[in-house]
């Protein structure tokens, strides 16, 4: 009897913890989060991803820039996947969205579809999210690691969220080191997260002011690689430009994930400014050269500086701003 009274305590005492933890907003995200609640999530979720990743293969970069524009605008809590209504423009809807990926939001679609057919109203889509990412990553030879969930979604998503707290591709290093510290993230974990640009692409108008009126001096940017500068000149024209027209972050192996994106920024050869000025300053350089001349030293710098930036503002259980959402694209009436 007494034991099982101190058993009982003991309990009382754990969950007790639980509680103020998650009251206090420091909450604990955990891998065996849905253990019990959403055996097969892992699963259901890799399966869909696999599907979406055959049909669509780009899907990859784009469910990466997704979770990175979630979590630096008001936390992960999948508040980019909401769509504007008559009264809300949403943070997708923002003008620096840069063209969201339409195939990502399509994916935690998908997923959250799969999952709530056999765990309906317990997974969060900003956990879904996550794990979309890091399974798409590992489809294009990116590393892998075990996802603490446990994130709730918000219930705010709002367009004028978004300004300043996005990096923008004419970005010096001051103010990208601002932006991510602001997000609790430093130098080493900037540059490692810089190379999700290892995949993915950007549409002209990031890049064209570099080779065609750079400033008043150089007409193109003096630190851009003059081949890849004549190469961009063609495939972006001043003339009847195709707006749909984008180029990859990673001319070398678009499709791969890997620390080519790093040799690249070496060369002149990275697309953007706010890529090339990593390797440029000489503050980050020590960085970029690191990753270039290793790929494990990038990879597990990537997973690291991934699992920081996916608990940044994370609502956790018992917090009044984060709710299940039934529908990944509304807050829940
Ligand atoms: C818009 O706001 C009005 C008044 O604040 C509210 O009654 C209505 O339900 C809102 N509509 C939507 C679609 O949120
Ligand atoms: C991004 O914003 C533009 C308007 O600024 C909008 O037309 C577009 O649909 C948005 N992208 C997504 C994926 O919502
Ligand atoms: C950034 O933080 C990581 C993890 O805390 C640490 O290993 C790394 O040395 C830090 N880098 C810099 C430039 O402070
Ligand atoms: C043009 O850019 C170069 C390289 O960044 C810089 O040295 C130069 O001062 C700039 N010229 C003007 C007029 O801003
Ligand atoms: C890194 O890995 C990629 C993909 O496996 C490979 O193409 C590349 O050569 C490797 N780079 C180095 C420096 O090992």
């Amino acid at each position: 009897m007494d034991a099982l009274q101190g058993k009982i305590s003991k309990w009382k005492f754990v969950l007790l913890l639980v509680m103020v933890s998650a009251e206090s907003g420091t909450g604990q995200l955990s891998v065996d989060y849905y253990k019990a609640s959403c055996p097969n999530l892992e699963t259901i979720v890799q399966q869909t991803m696999v599907q979406k990743f055959n049909a669509t293969p780009v899907v990859a970069g784009g469910m990466l820039r997704l979770v990175f524009h979630d979590c630096m605008v008001l936390g992960c809590d999948a508040s980019v996947l909401i769509s504007s209504t008559q009264n809300n423009t949403a943070e997708k809807d923002a003008d620096d969205n840069l063209s969201l990926p339409g195939d990502a939001f399509d994916g935690v679609m998908r997923a959250k579809a799969a999952v709530e057919a056999q765990c309906p109203g317990v997974v969060s889509c900003a956990d879904l999210l996550v794990i979309a990412a890091r399974d798409l990553l590992a489809m294009v030879g990116g590393p892998s690691w075990e996802v603490a969930k446990g994130r709730l979604d918000g219930k705010i998503s709002m367009a004028s969220a978004v300004p300043g707290n996005l990096p923008s591709a004419t970005d010096d290093l001051d103010k990208l080191t601002a932006l991510f510290a602001s997000k609790g993230l430093n130098q080493s974990e900037m540059v490692a997260l810089s190379g999700a640009h290892s995949v993915g692409f950007a549409h002209c108008n990031q890049f064209m002011r570099r080779v065609y009126n750079f400033n008043a001096t150089y007409k193109i940017d003096p630190t851009i690689n003059p081949l890849y500068a004549a190469q961009l000149r063609e495939s972006c024209p001043q003339v009847n430009l195709d707006p749909t027209v984008v180029v990859f972050l990673d001319d070398t192996t678009p499709r791969i994930f890997d620390n080519v994106y790093y040799q690249n920024a070496q060369k002149g050869l990275a697309l953007l400014s706010s890529d090339q000025v990593l390797f440029t300053d000489e503050r980050t350089r020590p960085i970029v050269n690191s990753f270039a001349a290793d790929n494990s030293t990038f990879l597990n710098s990537f997973v690291s500086a991934m699992q920081k930036l996916t608990s940044v503002g994370v609502k956790t259980r018992g917090s009044a701003d984060g709710e299940i959402r039934q529908n990944c694209g509304a807050v829940n009436t």
